[in-house]
């Protein structure tokens, strides 16, 4: 069967949809772009906030209408946070959904299809929180990403690697610990084995994924494997250029991380760490587990030993009970910190979560909206600033493609020319000309303007061969690296 899959969320479901695809097509079955000639049609999706659901309810709608007038054959399914947040509600109110396969019984999704192809029922969910999870799904989960298969990834140069699933930090807002499980870290000989296979196909930068990824620990005591030591061994793989990893709890930032992110080479120094409030009482109520003080203490600690560590943030505006004072504290949060980037987001009410069952939606919309409109304007000026002491720089740049912003740039170049995107180590997007047999590639690029999000930029030598191999010496916007081997990055000696 044709089979279509649309990804809403996060990048840990990216890589979710991708395992799927795999495992689909092991089960021979064909990955199609186009909708409308799928024999199955999958969204993987999110629940962090109603607004991501209610995308999704309104494409289950055009597709079950579909189904109904048209295409009385079409399975539909539905993978992801929500299967597991809406269960069985989603089938019945949507009576053309067949397969509803929630993140932690992604393993079964082809027997799942199979069944709906045969019209026996497809519903595979999670046991709740409280429950202990099953071994056998566990084993086969972790057998899911071993098998995954390496030409599956979206792009030729990157590939994520997941370290952990699910969170146990239970902040008061967050569907994530009802919908994704208890943290579990993986063994690390598999996550080095994974990547060493993924490199060893070509990809050269990997981005490791967790929940709270900073969080990961594998065994006890004195041997455990803390992340530091999984970035160490990771990091050591012949031939990864790139490693990166998201998203960070800023509980979990010792100086050990900080120390490794200054110290391996390959290590990008670029930080997510969310803070999501720059206030106290709201921190509180959140559950963060975490003080102002505490959070600016890591970014300064971060910017003391990792020098030129690029920083990007969440804040939730509207939180229960947020003030005026609190507000600008967030306001003055993210002028301190300066951060590349900022993602804002309004408060929404999560069935389940401690917040929505035990403090009141009292911020009202439009407040929720003007301060989400003025954190997102104090952004802008924090990264424009950002982003304008990049002009002048020589950067390294991993081209992911052509650009979709080309019309915003200030000075546009002249018609017809390609404008690539790409991100230098520090996740900066930088967009110039060039020809697209570029994509893949790593280009030195000088920085030449800026706007609060982009940077733009001219090849050095326009002739392209600084991309044809691993350039010999430092990565261009990290001088305090020491050279790389002349035959490339290779193993990273520690
Ligand atoms: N309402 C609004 N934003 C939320 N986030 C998580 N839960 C909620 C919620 N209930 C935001 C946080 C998190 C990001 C992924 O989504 O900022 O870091
Ligand atoms: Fe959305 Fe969180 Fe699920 Fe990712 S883990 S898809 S952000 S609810």
């Amino acid at each position: 069967m044709k089979v279509y899959i649309e990804t809403f969320g996060c990048q840990m479901n990216r890589l979710d949809s991708e395992l799927a695809a795999g495992l689909l097509g092991c089960a021979g079955h064909e990955l199609t772009a186009d909708r409308k000639a799928a024999d199955v049609v999958l969204y993987n999706t999110c629940s962090v906030r109603r607004h991501a659901e209610e995308k999704v309810y309104s494409r289950l709608g055009a597709a079950c209408r579909r189904k109904a007038n048209h295409r009385p054959r079409l399975i539909i399914g539905v993978l992801g946070c929500m299967a597991q947040r809406a269960g069985e509600d989603l089938r019945r109110r949507f009576a053309g959904v067949d397969v509803v396969c929630s993140p932690g019984q992604l393993h079964r999704l082809a027997e799942l299809v199979s069944a709906a192809a045969r019209g026996a029922p497809a519903v595979a969910l999670d046991p709740p929180r409280s429950a202990p999870a099953k071994a056998a799904d566990q084993a086969a989960l972790d057998a899911l990403d071993l098998a995954r298969r390496l030409d599956d990834t979206p792009s030729a140069a990157q590939a994520y690697v997941r370290v952990a699933r699910g969170c146990d930090r239970c902040c008061t807002y967050c569907v994530v610990p009802f919908v994704r499980g208890r943290h579990r870290s993986r063994d690390p000989a598999q996550i080095v084995d994974e990547v060493r296979r993924l490199v060893d196909a070509g990809r050269s930068e990997i981005t490791l994924l967790g929940q709270t990824v900073n969080s990961y620990r594998w065994g006890d005591g004195a041997s455990a494997v803390r992340f530091s030591d999984l970035l160490q061994r990771v990091s050591a793989v012949a031939g990864l250029r790139r490693l990166r990893f998201v998203t960070s709890h800023p509980v979990d930032f010792g100086d050990d991380v900080l120390a490794a992110v200054r110290d391996l080479p390959n290590v990008c120094p670029y930080l997510h760490a969310p803070a999501q409030s720059g206030s106290d009482d709201v921190l509180k109520r959140m559950h963060r587990g975490y003080s102002r003080a505490a959070y600016d203490d890591l970014v300064d600690r971060a910017r003391a030993i990792v020098p030129d560590v690029v920083l990007a943030g969440d804040f939730i505006v509207g939180f229960p009970g947020e003030t005026e004072a609190d507000h600008q504290a967030s306001a003055d949060l993210i002028r301190r910190s300066g951060y590349k980037n900022c993602f804002v987001f309004k408060y929404s009410p999560r069935p389940g979560t401690a917040a929505a069952q035990r403090l009141p939606d009292d911020v009202d919309d439009a407040a929720k909206r003007r301060r989400n409109n003025e954190l997102l304007a104090v952004q802008a000026e924090v990264g424009l600033r950002h982003h304008r002491r990049c002009v002048g720089r020589a950067v390294e740049v991993l081209v992911e493609g052509p650009s979709p912003r080309a019309d915003k740039q200030p000075h546009p170049p002249a018609p017809r020319a390609t404008q690539l995107r790409g991100r230098t180590r520090g996740d900066h997007l930088v967009v110039f000309d060039g020809p697209l047999d570029l994509v893949g590639r790593y280009v030195d690029v000088r920085v030449t303007d800026a706007t609060s999000l982009t940077l733009f930029a001219e090849r050095m030598d326009g002739s392209g061969r600084a991309d044809a191999a691993p350039q010999a010496g430092p990565p261009s916007d990290s001088p305090r690296f020491p050279p790389l081997p002349a035959n490339g990055p290779g193993p990273v000696a520690r």
